[in-house]
This record gives C-alpha cells, sequence and structure tokens, in this order.
C-alpha cells in the first residue's frame, strides 16, 4: 500500500482550523448572491485567482473580505457542515475548530446567529456524518484586551458550547503578554487556552504563550526552533504544537517545505500535529498537508502514524472519548 493511500485511510483528529477559512469561493459566491452582499468577485475562479498572499497581514484581508457573506443562522450551519463532510471524507474523525467572533460582530451579526448555528452543525455532524467536534473561539489579537474581556461576557449564554478561547490575527507587534489577564480569566470559567504564536512572530511569543498564559497548545509555534532551551521545554511538558504546513508556505513563514521546522522539532521530542489552518483558502485539507510533508520532508510511515497519534492525545477529548480512537 503506497504512503498516500495510507494518510487517506488514517483516522486523524483536525486540531487547528478556521471555519472562516474552509469557505470555498462557490459557497463564498452563493451566500453573496442569497444575502444580497456586494462583492468584488465576478465569479468563484475569479475569487479562487485571489488566493495568493505575500505575508500574514495580506491572508487576512482576503479572509476578512470573506467572511462579509456570512449574516444568518443558516448560513454559519452550511459552512460548518460542508467543513465536517469535507473532513470526514479525509478520515477526520473528531475536528476542534476556531471561529473569530470579533469579524463578524461588528457587522451587526447576532451572536445567535454564529454560535447556534455551529453548534447546531456539530449536532448533526456527529449523528449523520460521525465527527466528534468542539468549539474554539479566537480573539483578535490586534485589537485592546477590553475588547476581548466583553466578548467572555457577552458569550456568557454559549458557554457551555465553547471549549477553549484563542489568540489570533496580526501576530507582530501584538504579544500574547498582552492577554494575560485575559486568558488567565479564560482558565478561570473553566476554558482551555490555546494561543497562536510564533507564525510571523519571534521565538519569545512562543515563551509568553507557555509561561504566561499556560496555553494548552501552541497554534504554529515554529519560531520556538530559534530557541532550543524553549524546544527543550515544550519537548518536555509535552505542549502540543498544532503545526500547519501548508498556511507556513503560502504566507511565507518557510519558502520551501524542506525548510519547515516540523521534522526537527519531531526529532526533539516536540509533540506536533498537521493541520489545515484555512483549507480553502491555502488550497488543501489535512491530506494534503500530511502528502506534501510526506514528500518533502520524507516522514517515514511511522512518523506519520505518530502525528496522528498526537493528534487525539493532544486533543481536548476526554481520556475515555481518546481511548475510543487510540
Ligand atoms: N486567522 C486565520 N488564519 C490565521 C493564521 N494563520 N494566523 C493568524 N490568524 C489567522
Ligand atoms: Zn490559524
Amino acid at each position: 500500500e503506497g504512503l498516500y493511500a495510507f494518510i487517506d485511510g488514517l483516522p486523524k483528529a483536525e486540531l487547528h482550523m478556521h471555519l472562516e477559512g474552509s469557505l470555498e469561493p462557490e459557497m463564498v459566491m452563493e451566500l453573496a448572491r442569497r444575502n444580497s452582499v456586494d462583492v468584488p468577485w465576478a465569479s468563484a475562479d475569479e475569487l479562487r485567482s485571489a488566493y495568493s498572499y505575500t505575508d500574514l497581514d495580506s491572508f487576512l484581508a482576503v479572509f476578512w473580505g470573506g467572511c462579509r457573506v456570512l449574516r444568518h443562522e443558516q448560513d454559519f450551519y452550511e459552512m460548518a457542515m460542508a467543513y465536517f463532510k469535507r473532513a470526514r471524507q479525509q478520515n477526520v474523525l473528531h475536528a476542534e475548530v476556531f471561529i473569530g467572533l470579533q469579524s463578524f460582530i461588528p457587522l451587526g451579526v447576532e451572536m445567535a446567529s454564529i454560535l447556534d448555528g455551529i453548534t447546531r452543525a456539530r449536532i448533526d455532524a456527529e449523528k449523520e456524518v460521525g465527527i466528534t467536534s468542539r468549539l474554539m473561539v479566537n480573539i483578535h489579537r490586534h485589537r485592546p484586551e477590553s475588547a476581548a474581556f466583553d466578548l467572555l461576557s457577552q458569550v456568557a449564554p454559549w458557554w457551555d458550547q465553547i471549549a477553549a478561547f484563542g489568540l489570533a490575527g496580526p501576530e507582530m507587534g501584538n504579544p500574547p503578554s498582552r492577554f494575560a489577564r485575559f486568558f488567565g480569566a479564560c482558565r478561570e470559567s473553566g476554558f482551555r487556552v490555546v494561543a497562536h504564536a510564533g507564525e510571523e512572530g519571534p521565538s519569545s511569543y512562543v515563551r509568553e504563550t507557555v509561561s504566561l498564559l499556560n496555553a494548552d497548545r501552541v497554534d504554529h509555534g515554529n519560531a520556538c526552533i530559534d530557541d532550543m532551551e524553549l524546544v527543550q521545554e515544550i519537548a518536555l511538558k509535552q505542549i502540543p504544537l498544532t503545526l500547519c504546513p501548508f498556511s507556513n508556505l503560502k504566507l511565507n513563514v518557510v519558502n520551501s517545505l524542506r525548510d519547515h521546522p516540523l521534522k526537527r522539532l519531531m526529532n526533539h521530542g516536540v509533540k506536533v500535529t498537521i493541520n489545515s489552518d484555512d483549507p480553502s483558502l491555502f488550497g488543501g485539507y489535512i491530506n494534503e498537508n500530511f502528502k506534501a510533508c510526506c514528500d518533502e520532508l520524507e516522514l517515514s510511515k511511522d512518523q506519520v502514524v505518530e502525528i496522528a497519534r498526537n493528534s487525539f492525545t493532544a486533543s481536548f477529548l476526554s481520556e475515555a472519548e481518546k481511548h475510543r480512537y487510540l
């Protein structure tokens, strides 16, 4: 059996993906029509050709541009369902998915439309598609910490639907330390904590995520490779990294997947996972990411199995639930 077919069939969890970044161009155009939202693209193909970036900021402009077409509960339901179906076809049995509420609330979208739509999709996906999930709410790191606190109280009626809070958006100049009090409050309220760090930013942002935020996982975390003491600490504490190889390539975090730190981190005992980040916007779902890593980093079958196992052990499933998959 070839390695590609093995990857296709391998049960896995996805721990780092933004639902907004899974909107395929056809669905963006359909939602724009349905909701009468003016968009600058004449067709899905024209939109797809706009999926080209120089860095994180130029990417985020496209990402937030697409968010404008989502208005109603049904829109969020369909976006999430489409992702769960695509992921399950790639043998993703469990997915922990991000939504950035602050991309929608200022546009007048109701909190209930977003959260009830996604929750309804999660329930239906478990029943009808055979994929379990958790929801994680991302905080915009370029906004003040007070905006994060406001959001935490605004979503109080939905707390039981949310597993974790995360930190995303433009990284440079917005270090995790700015949100130490906020994530402390999240933890006190019983939430898990994750944060994007060391994607474009320096290793010190990864260090802050570990020591100041006490994060359960680091999203990306690539830059830790510049600080070997930090790599050793992350390995010792078994703090998982949710790596996103295609994303890193498309945003010029690495020049080539051959330069990606995944294998080096693994060889230092770091618990790494492979994820799609924004599968539509980066042109690849989780299995395409696995396969490209195998090609460019020459991962062995055993390493592929280890990465897939990591995706379950690093998840927010209960120990009993993890046993079903391991
Ligand atoms: N939002 C969506 N994808 C992101 C990424 N890769 N980094 C930061 N914020 C994001
Ligand atoms: Zn991300």
